[in-house]
């Protein structure tokens, strides 16, 4: 078998065949993915991955620093219970619970339009979604292109958008994203908040993408309130129009790759827990957004 690209929908998602990253990928194959991935637009389904969580970390690396790692990331004093425990790169997704009764990662992660991490100074550049358990229908995830949405804008609209900049705070979806109110987390200690412009340029396509998420975007700076809350509307509303969406639906042992620069994504929290899903995902520190 060999490395076989295939688009899944125009402009920003693909699928790579052929390849087993679990007995090893030399550079050429992982560099030729990871192209493969730019290439693509920011999503790339790579297809039959039963990769150890090793494995996993490792391939990860590729794509740069990794949140977590204590060789790139200071340690933290404490270590949030949705980390793996053996493993600090890695962010568990699950709505299971171990015998201690522990949670076995993050229930209802990401069930809310959001870019990883972007409430820090150098938020996340690709993040890496393996599926370990899949319920037999549903938990699809959902995902937007901003960069297809930011070329539809008019002129007039991204003349005034270039120059802006928004707010990012974890919490924001703290507070408005969950069902039930969370509490700020461990895992969140550190810088929680910050600046980054609403139009950003990719460091590696050169393609401009808007860069504001309901999740974690609180305001625009130098508007008043309902000023920047309804630029922000109109922005969220445009960029989840159907043309800029894929919305996948996990097979078994799938690997997602998706660029956090340019893309926003919704996992959508409609299985119950006696059908568990459970997904390990590393995720990669990015560039300062410029
Ligand atoms: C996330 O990383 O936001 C979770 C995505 C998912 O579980 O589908």
């Amino acid at each position: 078998m060999e490395l076989a690209i295939n688009p899944l929908t125009p402009g920003f998602a693909a699928e790579a065949t052929g390849v087993d990253l679990q007995s090893g990928a030399g550079d050429n194959l992982t560099a030729a993915i990871r192209q493969a991935w730019l290439d693509a637009g920011g999503l790339l389904v790579v297809r039959d991955q039963n990769l150890t969580t090793e494995r996993h970390i490792e391939f990860s690396k590729h794509f740069g620093p990794l949140f977590g790692d204590p060789a790139t990331e200071p340690l933290q004093e404490t270590v949030s219970i949705y980390i793996h425990p053996d493993h600090p790169e890695i962010y568990r997704v699950s709505n299971q619970v171990e015998a201690d009764g522990k949670p076995k990662g993050r229930k209802g992660a990401g069930t809310y339009w959001h870019s990883d991490v972007s409430f820090r100074e150098r938020p996340a550049g690709a993040s890496i979604l393996v599926a370990k358990q899949l319920p037999d229908v549903g938990g699809d995830t959902i995902f937007c292109d901003q960069t297809q949405a930011y070329a539809a804008l008019s002129d007039a609209m991204k003349e005034m958008l270039v120059p802006l900049s928004a707010v990012h705070d974890f919490e924001v979806a703290a507070r408005t994203q969950y069902a039930q109110p969370i509490v700020v987390e461990d895992d969140m200690s550190g810088a929680n908040m910050a600046v980054h412009p609403i139009v950003r340029t990719h460091a590696e396509t050169g393609r401009k993408s808007l860069f504001v998420n309901p999740g974690f975007t609180s305001h625009i700076e130098g508007f008043d309130d309902d000023e920047s809350a309804a630029i922000l509307g109109f922005l969220y509303e445009h960029c989840t129009r159907p043309q800029f969406l894929y919305r996948h639906r996990w097979q078994d042992h799938d690997m997602v790759i998706w660029d956090n620069r340019s893309l926003m994504h919704f996992a959508v929290m409609d299985y119950p827990d006696d059908l568990p899903r459970y997904m390990e995902r590393t995720t990669i520190i990015g560039d300062r957004p410029t």
